[in-house]
Protein backbone atom coordinates (compact mmCIF):
# COMPACT_ATOMS: atom_id res chain seq x y z
CA UNK A 1 0.00 0.00 0.00
CA UNK A 2 1.04 3.17 -0.71
CA UNK A 3 0.77 6.07 1.96
CA UNK A 4 3.32 9.08 1.96
CA UNK A 5 2.07 10.85 5.18
CA UNK A 6 -0.62 10.22 8.06
CA UNK A 7 -2.26 13.46 8.61
CA UNK A 8 -5.72 12.46 9.27
CA UNK A 9 -8.21 9.61 9.10
CA UNK A 10 -9.82 12.21 6.83
CA UNK A 11 -7.54 11.27 3.85
CA UNK A 12 -7.35 7.64 4.39
CA UNK A 13 -9.44 5.15 2.42
CA UNK A 14 -11.75 2.07 4.04
CA UNK A 15 -9.28 -0.29 2.59
CA UNK A 16 -5.94 1.90 3.86
CA UNK A 17 -7.69 1.39 7.39
CA UNK A 18 -7.84 -2.47 6.78
CA UNK A 19 -5.02 -2.42 5.63
CA UNK A 20 -3.53 -0.76 8.33
CA UNK A 21 -5.63 -2.88 11.06
CA UNK A 22 -4.68 -6.37 9.57
CA UNK A 23 -0.94 -5.00 9.45
CA UNK A 24 -1.60 -3.76 13.14
CA UNK A 25 -2.84 -7.19 13.97
CA UNK A 26 0.18 -9.18 12.77
CA UNK A 27 3.12 -6.76 13.98
CA UNK A 28 0.77 -7.55 17.23
CA UNK A 29 1.00 -11.16 16.89
CA UNK A 30 4.73 -11.01 16.10
CA UNK A 31 5.87 -9.03 18.81
CA UNK A 32 9.66 -9.68 20.27
CA UNK A 33 10.33 -12.19 17.69
CA UNK A 34 9.18 -10.06 14.68
CA UNK A 35 12.20 -9.71 11.78
CA UNK A 36 11.24 -6.36 10.39
CA UNK A 37 13.75 -3.91 10.55
CA UNK A 38 11.72 -1.24 8.05
CA UNK A 39 13.35 1.75 9.38
CA UNK A 40 16.99 0.63 10.31
CA UNK A 41 19.31 3.74 10.03
CA UNK A 42 16.55 5.62 10.18
CA UNK A 43 16.15 8.63 12.43
CA UNK A 44 12.86 9.89 13.26
CA UNK A 45 12.28 12.78 14.95
CA UNK A 46 9.43 13.27 17.41
CA UNK A 47 8.19 16.99 17.71
CA UNK A 48 5.83 17.75 20.36
CA UNK A 49 4.19 21.04 21.34
CA UNK A 50 1.73 19.19 24.47
CA UNK A 51 2.29 16.77 27.29
CA UNK A 52 2.19 12.99 26.36
CA UNK A 53 2.52 9.86 28.05
CA UNK A 54 0.92 7.09 25.31
CA UNK A 55 1.89 8.82 22.26
CA UNK A 56 5.69 9.54 22.90
CA UNK A 57 6.01 6.19 24.29
CA UNK A 58 4.78 4.09 22.00
CA UNK A 59 6.13 5.86 19.11
CA UNK A 60 9.70 5.86 20.86
CA UNK A 61 9.43 2.30 21.39
CA UNK A 62 7.70 1.27 18.02
CA UNK A 63 10.33 3.45 15.89
CA UNK A 64 13.44 1.19 18.32
CA UNK A 65 11.79 -2.11 17.93
CA UNK A 66 11.66 -1.30 13.60
CA UNK A 67 14.92 -0.92 13.90
CA UNK A 68 15.31 2.80 14.04
CA UNK A 69 16.19 5.89 16.03
CA UNK A 70 13.11 8.04 17.89
CA UNK A 71 14.42 12.01 18.50
CA UNK A 72 12.39 13.75 20.86
CA UNK A 73 12.00 17.59 20.47
CA UNK A 74 9.78 19.20 22.70
CA UNK A 75 8.60 22.52 20.82
CA UNK A 76 9.50 24.58 24.23
CA UNK A 77 13.23 23.29 23.45
CA UNK A 78 13.74 24.21 19.75
CA UNK A 79 13.23 27.29 18.08
CA UNK A 80 9.86 26.97 17.10
CA UNK A 81 9.32 27.72 20.76
CA UNK A 82 10.92 30.99 19.87
CA UNK A 83 8.67 31.67 16.65
CA UNK A 84 10.75 30.09 14.33
CA UNK A 85 8.17 29.19 11.17
CA UNK A 86 7.41 25.33 10.80
CA UNK A 87 8.06 25.77 7.37
CA UNK A 88 11.71 26.49 7.88
CA UNK A 89 11.87 23.53 10.58
CA UNK A 90 10.18 21.19 8.06
CA UNK A 91 12.84 22.42 5.30
CA UNK A 92 15.61 21.67 8.07
CA UNK A 93 14.99 18.57 9.96
CA UNK A 94 13.97 17.36 5.86
CA UNK A 95 17.30 17.10 5.44
CA UNK A 96 18.32 15.68 8.18
CA UNK A 97 15.80 13.02 9.51
CA UNK A 98 13.85 10.36 7.78
CA UNK A 99 10.29 10.94 9.02
CA UNK A 100 8.34 13.11 11.57
CA UNK A 101 5.66 12.67 14.45
CA UNK A 102 4.12 16.05 14.95
CA UNK A 103 1.86 16.81 18.19
CA UNK A 104 0.69 20.54 18.07
CA UNK A 105 -2.59 22.20 17.94
CA UNK A 106 -3.22 23.84 14.34
CA UNK A 107 -4.00 21.04 11.62
CA UNK A 108 -2.18 23.05 8.79
CA UNK A 109 1.27 23.04 11.10
CA UNK A 110 1.23 19.21 10.31
CA UNK A 111 -0.29 19.44 6.62
CA UNK A 112 2.41 22.66 5.99
CA UNK A 113 5.42 20.07 7.55
CA UNK A 114 4.63 17.36 5.19
CA UNK A 115 4.66 19.89 2.46
CA UNK A 116 7.84 21.40 3.23
CA UNK A 117 9.92 18.66 5.23
CA UNK A 118 9.14 15.96 2.02
CA UNK A 119 9.60 13.17 4.46
CA UNK A 120 6.87 11.07 5.99
CA UNK A 121 4.75 12.88 8.76
CA UNK A 122 2.71 11.71 11.32
CA UNK A 123 -0.17 13.11 12.91
CA UNK A 124 0.02 12.31 16.77
CA UNK A 125 -2.82 14.77 17.61
CA UNK A 126 -4.20 18.02 16.88
CA UNK A 127 -6.93 20.16 17.46
CA UNK A 128 -8.30 19.20 14.09
CA UNK A 129 -7.82 14.89 14.35
CA UNK A 130 -6.07 12.06 16.33
CA UNK A 131 -5.51 9.31 13.85
CA UNK A 132 -3.54 7.25 15.55
CA UNK A 133 -5.75 6.84 18.67
CA UNK A 134 -9.06 5.77 16.20
CA UNK A 135 -6.21 3.13 14.69
CA UNK A 136 -5.57 1.57 18.00
CA UNK A 137 -9.42 2.02 18.93
CA UNK A 138 -10.57 0.25 16.18
CA UNK A 139 -7.61 -2.24 16.20
CA UNK A 140 -9.12 -2.99 19.71
CA UNK A 141 -12.46 -3.26 18.76
CA UNK A 142 -11.67 -5.85 16.41
CA UNK A 143 -9.60 -8.12 18.47
CA UNK A 144 -12.62 -7.99 21.00
CA UNK A 145 -15.35 -8.78 18.30
CA UNK A 146 -13.37 -9.76 15.45
CA UNK A 147 -11.83 -8.68 12.07
CA UNK A 148 -14.64 -6.03 10.49
CA UNK A 149 -16.92 -6.20 13.04
CA UNK A 150 -17.38 -2.34 13.51
CA UNK A 151 -19.65 -2.99 10.29
CA UNK A 152 -22.89 -3.94 11.88
CA UNK A 153 -22.45 -2.08 15.10
CA UNK A 154 -23.38 0.85 16.95
CA UNK A 155 -20.40 2.97 18.32
CA UNK A 156 -21.24 6.08 20.61
CA UNK A 157 -19.04 8.89 21.58
CA UNK A 158 -20.53 11.08 24.48
CA UNK A 159 -19.49 14.52 25.87
CA UNK A 160 -17.26 16.92 23.35
CA UNK A 161 -18.27 14.90 20.75
CA UNK A 162 -16.89 17.70 18.27
CA UNK A 163 -12.75 17.59 19.36
CA UNK A 164 -9.91 15.75 18.04
CA UNK A 165 -11.23 12.34 18.98
CA UNK A 166 -14.66 12.82 17.57
CA UNK A 167 -13.66 14.17 14.74
CA UNK A 168 -11.41 10.88 13.84
CA UNK A 169 -14.34 8.95 14.70
CA UNK A 170 -16.61 10.60 12.03
CA UNK A 171 -14.32 10.37 9.73
CA UNK A 172 -14.03 6.38 10.60
CA UNK A 173 -17.23 5.80 10.66
CA UNK A 174 -17.40 7.67 7.05
CA UNK A 175 -14.65 5.53 5.56
CA UNK A 176 -15.79 2.10 7.01
CA UNK A 177 -19.53 2.21 6.94
CA UNK A 178 -20.61 1.93 10.69
CA UNK A 179 -23.29 3.63 12.64
CA UNK A 180 -22.13 6.73 15.19
CA UNK A 181 -23.81 7.73 17.50
CA UNK A 182 -22.46 11.29 19.06
CA UNK A 183 -24.06 12.47 22.27
CA UNK A 184 -23.76 15.73 24.05
CA UNK A 185 -24.72 19.02 24.64
CA UNK A 186 -25.79 20.94 21.76
CA UNK A 187 -22.60 23.23 22.19
CA UNK A 188 -20.33 20.28 21.96
CA UNK A 189 -21.97 18.54 18.75
CA UNK A 190 -20.75 18.98 15.05
CA UNK A 191 -22.44 22.55 13.93
CA UNK A 192 -23.93 22.36 10.37
CA UNK A 193 -21.06 22.73 8.40
CA UNK A 194 -19.00 19.95 10.24
CA UNK A 195 -21.68 17.72 8.99
CA UNK A 196 -21.88 19.04 5.69
CA UNK A 197 -18.17 18.42 5.02
CA UNK A 198 -18.27 14.92 6.87
CA UNK A 199 -21.71 14.22 4.60
CA UNK A 200 -22.34 10.81 6.00
CA UNK A 201 -25.83 9.64 6.37
CA UNK A 202 -24.62 7.00 9.59
CA UNK A 203 -23.90 9.84 12.04
CA UNK A 204 -26.78 10.49 14.41
CA UNK A 205 -25.78 13.75 16.92
CA UNK A 206 -28.19 13.79 19.68
CA UNK A 207 -28.51 15.68 22.98
CA UNK A 208 -30.31 12.84 24.03
CA UNK A 209 -27.43 10.78 26.31
CA UNK A 210 -29.82 7.48 26.75
CA UNK A 211 -30.76 7.62 22.65
CA UNK A 212 -26.55 7.75 21.80
CA UNK A 213 -26.20 4.70 24.05
CA UNK A 214 -29.36 2.73 23.09
CA UNK A 215 -27.88 -0.65 21.63
CA UNK A 216 -24.49 0.77 21.40
CA UNK A 217 -21.69 -2.03 20.95
CA UNK A 218 -18.50 0.04 22.19
CA UNK A 219 -19.01 3.65 24.21
CA UNK A 220 -16.30 6.08 24.05
CA UNK A 221 -15.51 8.97 25.67
CA UNK A 222 -12.75 11.40 25.89
CA UNK A 223 -11.80 14.55 28.62
CA UNK A 224 -14.50 17.17 28.12
CA UNK A 225 -11.01 19.68 28.42
CA UNK A 226 -8.70 18.68 25.58
CA UNK A 227 -5.59 20.34 25.78
CA UNK A 228 -5.18 24.13 25.12
CA UNK A 229 -8.53 24.49 26.34
CA UNK A 230 -8.22 24.62 29.91
CA UNK A 231 -9.82 28.17 30.41
CA UNK A 232 -12.98 26.66 29.48
CA UNK A 233 -12.88 24.55 31.69
CA UNK A 234 -15.50 26.20 34.51
CA UNK A 235 -17.77 27.06 32.09
CA UNK A 236 -18.11 23.84 30.06
CA UNK A 237 -18.60 21.01 32.59
CA UNK A 238 -21.98 21.56 34.48
CA UNK A 239 -23.86 21.40 31.07
CA UNK A 240 -21.80 17.71 30.56
CA UNK A 241 -22.62 15.62 33.58
CA UNK A 242 -25.36 14.55 31.54
CA UNK A 243 -23.66 13.04 29.34
CA UNK A 244 -20.84 11.27 31.71
CA UNK A 245 -20.10 7.29 30.94
CA UNK A 246 -21.53 5.95 34.07
CA UNK A 247 -23.50 2.85 35.41
CA UNK A 248 -27.08 4.19 34.78
CA UNK A 249 -26.65 5.33 31.27
CA UNK A 250 -24.89 1.76 30.25
CA UNK A 251 -27.89 0.00 31.39
CA UNK A 252 -28.92 1.14 27.57
CA UNK A 253 -26.19 -0.34 25.65
CA UNK A 254 -26.23 -3.35 23.82
CA UNK A 255 -24.95 -7.01 25.67
CA UNK A 256 -21.77 -7.44 25.78
CA UNK A 257 -20.89 -3.86 25.21
CA UNK A 258 -17.62 -2.41 26.49
CA UNK A 259 -16.47 1.03 26.95
CA UNK A 260 -13.21 3.27 25.27
CA UNK A 261 -11.56 6.06 26.59
CA UNK A 262 -8.25 7.31 24.54
CA UNK A 263 -6.97 8.03 28.57
CA UNK A 264 -6.12 10.25 30.25
CA UNK A 265 -9.44 9.92 32.12
CA UNK A 266 -10.59 12.34 34.75
CA UNK A 267 -12.76 9.95 36.60
CA UNK A 268 -15.81 11.71 38.14
CA UNK A 269 -16.20 14.04 35.32
CA UNK A 270 -16.55 11.41 31.92
CA UNK A 271 -16.46 8.73 33.47
CA UNK A 272 -16.82 6.84 36.65
CA UNK A 273 -14.15 5.33 38.50
CA UNK A 274 -16.46 2.48 39.02
CA UNK A 275 -16.84 1.80 34.94
CA UNK A 276 -13.28 2.99 34.44
CA UNK A 277 -12.41 0.05 36.12
CA UNK A 278 -14.99 -2.56 34.77
CA UNK A 279 -13.96 -1.72 31.45
CA UNK A 280 -10.30 -1.61 32.41
CA UNK A 281 -9.21 -4.73 30.45
CA UNK A 282 -10.18 -2.99 26.89
CA UNK A 283 -9.55 0.63 28.18
CA UNK A 284 -5.61 -0.56 28.68
CA UNK A 285 -5.55 -2.69 25.31
CA UNK A 286 -6.23 0.56 23.63
CA UNK A 287 -3.41 2.50 25.33
CA UNK A 288 -1.09 -0.88 24.18
CA UNK A 289 -2.42 -1.08 20.76
CA UNK A 290 -1.58 2.55 19.89
CA UNK A 291 2.19 0.80 19.51
CA UNK A 292 1.45 -1.99 17.53
CA UNK A 293 -1.09 0.40 15.28
CA UNK A 294 1.61 2.67 15.15
CA UNK A 295 4.49 0.08 13.85
CA UNK A 296 2.03 -0.43 11.22
CA UNK A 297 1.69 3.03 9.81
CA UNK A 298 5.81 3.63 10.67
CA UNK A 299 6.72 0.25 8.53
CA UNK A 300 3.88 1.32 5.87
CA UNK A 301 5.33 4.86 5.18
CA UNK A 302 8.79 3.89 5.28
CA UNK A 303 8.11 1.01 2.26
CA UNK A 304 6.07 3.69 0.03
N1 LIG B 1 -4.30 8.98 24.22
C1 LIG B 1 -3.20 9.73 24.09
O1 LIG B 1 -2.90 10.28 23.04
O2 LIG B 1 -2.45 9.80 25.23
P1 LIG B 1 -1.22 10.76 25.50
O3 LIG B 1 -1.76 12.17 25.55
O4 LIG B 1 -0.67 10.31 26.83
O5 LIG B 1 -0.22 10.61 24.41
N1 LIG C 1 -9.09 15.28 23.24
C1 LIG C 1 -7.93 15.07 24.06
C2 LIG C 1 -7.23 13.81 23.67
C3 LIG C 1 -6.04 13.48 24.56
C4 LIG C 1 -5.33 12.26 24.11
C5 LIG C 1 -7.00 16.26 23.93
O1 LIG C 1 -6.83 16.76 22.83
O2 LIG C 1 -6.46 16.69 24.96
Amino acid sequence: MLMKNLLSIEELTGEQIKELLALGHKLKAERGHHTTQSLAGQTWALIFSKSSTRTRVSFEVGVSELGGRPMFLSTHDTQLGRGEPVKDTARVLGRMVHGAIIRTYAQSDVVDFAAYSGIPTINALTDQEHPCQILADLLTLEELYGVGAWKDMKIAFMGDTDNNMGRSWMWAAKRLGFTLALGGPQQALPNADVLAQIDYSGIICTTDPAEAVRDATVINTDTWISMGQESEKGTKEKAFFPYQVNRELLTHAAAGHSVFHCLPAYRGYEITDEVLEMHAGAIFTEAENRLHAQKAVLHTLAQS
